[in-house]
């Protein structure tokens, strides 16, 4: 039986100005939503220039927001950058963190994304850390592989954290390890209309959450939520969540649209 609160996950990427956001928080507004937050949570990971103002729009309909990268120095000469604290001062609760477009186009490294994770975690925002193989990867039966050595360099920065945290206490508002989110997304499911079967896509995340237990610990491993992504629509995200180690999904291409949105969050409601 799962404790776990499920998470909807909305990934816009370069999708929405600011005006099309509040425009779709509009559209929800109108719209009879799920609301269920002991079954479900849900959020929007919106594009840097439609953050402001929208965690205020989406609030009373029980939507959280979050960013799709931030950079790990707390402030600094970083042109285009932005700093955790800059998201959760326009209200995010969350980050997307080395998705695989930013590790493919932006040369985002393991290493990068675990320091950018114990950062996240440490200034109060819940990390959604991506991993996933591509195509030629999977052909060449290297999923595991690939999977322990991106989870692996994230886990080891999160102990190290631990073992740091007597002469180093987190600051105020700091969130616990348990906090951890981490997706799933095989990079050849990726807008491709291609999804993992939802075993295949178990059978990994279940890889994911023993390496959690291994490196920080049962409690932690019980409590962490993983999310499948990679071509989650409406007809199909039930058979994720039915999975028993699958606890949400992170939705691109099907997260655009009020009314795709609000199927999903339905589904995952069920
Ligand atoms: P998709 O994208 O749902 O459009 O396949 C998922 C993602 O990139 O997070």
């Amino acid at each position: 039986m799962k404790t776990r609160v499920k998470l909807l996950a909305g990934n816009w990427k370069m999708y929405k100005t600011h005006a099309d956001a509040l425009a779709f928080a509009a559209e929800l507004a109108a719209t009879t939503l799920p609301r269920d937050d002991a079954a479900v949570e849900a959020v929007i990971c919106a594009p840097a220039t439609a953050l402001f103002g929208l965690a205020d729009a989406f609030a009373p309909l029980h939507v959280g927001v979050g960013a799709q990268h931030m950079h790990e120095a707390q402030e600094g000469a970083f042109t285009g950058e932005v700093s955790a604290s800059m998201l959760l001062a326009l209200g995010c609760r969350y980050v997307i963190l080395g998705h695989s477009e930013r590790r493919a186009h932006f040369a985002e490294s393991d290493a990068n994304v675990a320091k950018k994770t114990v950062v996240a975690l440490d200034r109060g925002l819940i990390p959604i850390v991506c991993v996933g193989e591509t195509l030629e990867q999977r052909e060449g039966g290297q999923t595991a592989t690939v999977i322990r050595s991106q989870v692996g360099a994230v886990l080891a920065a999160l102990r190290e954290r631990e073992a740091q945290s007597d002469q180093n206490p987190p600051a105020t508002g700091a969130l616990p390890l348990a906090s951890l989110v981490v997706a799933y997304e095989p990079v050849w499911a990726i807008g491709t209309g291609r999804s993992s079967s939802a075993q295949d896509a178990q059978e990994v995340i279940l890889l994911i959450r023993e390496l959690i237990r291994a490196a920080l610990g049962a409690e932690i491993a019980q409590q962490a939520r993983i999310l499948y992504g990679g071509s989650v629509k409406p007809d199909n995200i039930a058979t994720y969540l039915k999975q028993p180690d699958i606890d949400g999904a992170l939705v691109g291409g099907a997260s655009l649209k009020p009314e795709s949105f609000v199927e999903l969050w339905r589904q995952s409601a069920l």
